[in-house]
């Protein structure tokens, strides 16, 4: 289904190390795998599901399955048909395509495809260029903003630092990134970033906005007093704080903060449908897929992200099945358990 073995053998070695490495020693990069491997699933029998129903509804989106693509930079590294090959292959799954804030294609060339797109947004330092990302985001359709809040630094990326791949190849840019006169900035990540900024954005936009990268409760209940939409727990795959919680392990206590306010997603170290199951099971509405999606693009294309969405859909429809339920809002905590030993 994902042919990651197949994804390294086309890479340019850097390009493969910055797609799958993460900060420092990748401590975090291993556990949001980990969390998922040490949960057993506790399934219902006897239940007569009857065909199962995946359709979520978010934000105003109505999609065929909880799960979306998070939003990763630089997809032309991957394939030449960027970032609108994976819009692509999500508007046939019926899903959502966050597009990164690092795509190497505009979001109006993105939207071409009919795709449901969400934007993610690093705020930066200088706020009417912000602004004016936000005004090109909302020009080309997108549904919401996906603030990415785990970033008030670069994480320090070790494999980047030893291959000396810190630009994009000539020819690709982040084509989000131009401003008002068609020159194309660098991302600054904000170190002033604070709930200000985020009230800031609440005033200039209808966009819903979404906080990408929370992980302690106490800032999920202050997401929900600055009126925010949605939450995704979040460790940025492994790429920020090394030593971070896994995303999966944070779950349970930032749904507890939320009590059913706000929906609640999550990323990190999805890689089966099993893995969809456990994270809804313990709260999510749903979860985003990263690396998976980039190695489908890097070895198929549109039909290679096609085939990782489908891949984790029938995944996904089966587990439900075998646990015993028929839609996710069947599932609870109580099917997952952590064995002892
Ligand atoms: C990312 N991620 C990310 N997040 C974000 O908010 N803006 C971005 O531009 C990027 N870019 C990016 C590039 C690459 C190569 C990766 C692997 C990740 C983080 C991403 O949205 C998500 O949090 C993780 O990828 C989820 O973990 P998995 O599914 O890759 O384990």
């Amino acid at each position: 289904m994902v042919d990651e073995a197949g994804a390294r053998r086309r890479l340019d070695p850097a390009h493969w190390d910055f797609f799958a490495g993460g900060a420092g020693d990748e401590r975090t990069l291993g556990a949001n795998v980990e969390a998922f491997g040490r949960r057993r699933i506790v399934p219902r029998v006897l239940r007569g599901t009857g065909e199962r129903d995946l359709r979520t509804g978010l934000l105003g989106c109505e999609l065929t399955m909880p799960v979306l693509i998070a939003p990763t930079a630089f997809h032309r590294l991957a394939h030449p048909d960027g970032e609108v090959a994976t819009a692509r292959a999500a508007a046939a799954a019926g899903t959502v395509l966050v597009v990164s804030m690092a795509a190497t294609q505009p979001v109006g060339e993105i939207a071409t495809t009919g795709a449901l797109l969400w934007f993610q947004l690093y705020p930066q330092p200088d706020r009417e260029f912000t602004t004016t990302v936000v005004r090109r985001a909302e020009a080309a359709g997108c549904r919401a903003l996906v603030v990415t809040v785990d970033s008030p630094v670069f994480g320090r990326r070790e494999r980047d630092l030893r291959n000396g791949f810190l630009d994009l190849p000539s020819g690709l840019a982040c084509e989000n990134m131009r401003d008002a006169d068609g020159r194309i900035r660098d991302i600054v990540m904000d170190e002033g970033l604070s709930w200000d900024s985020i009230a800031w954005l609440r005033s200039r936009t209808h966009l819903p906005i979404v906080l990408k990268g929370v992980l302690h409760p106490a800032d999920a209940r202050l997401a929900v007093e600055h009126g925010v939409d949605a939450l995704i727990v979040s460790n940025h795959g492994g790429r920020q704080l090394d030593g971070a919680i896994a995303s999966l392990d944070a779950l349970p206590a930032v749904v507890e903060a939320v009590g059913g306010r706000l929906p609640v997603l999550l990323d990190g170290g999805v890689r089966r449908g099993t893995d969809v199951l456990v994270a809804l099971a313990l709260g999510a509405t749903a979860v985003l897929v990263g690396r998976p999606v980039i190695w489908g693009l890097t070895t198929g294309g549109a039909d290679g992200v096609r085939s990782v969405l489908e891949g984790l859909r029938t995944e996904l429809d089966r587990a439900l099945a075998l646990a015993g339920a028929a839609r996710p809002t069947e599932l609870g905590a109580d099917l997952v358990a952590v064995p002892r030993g």
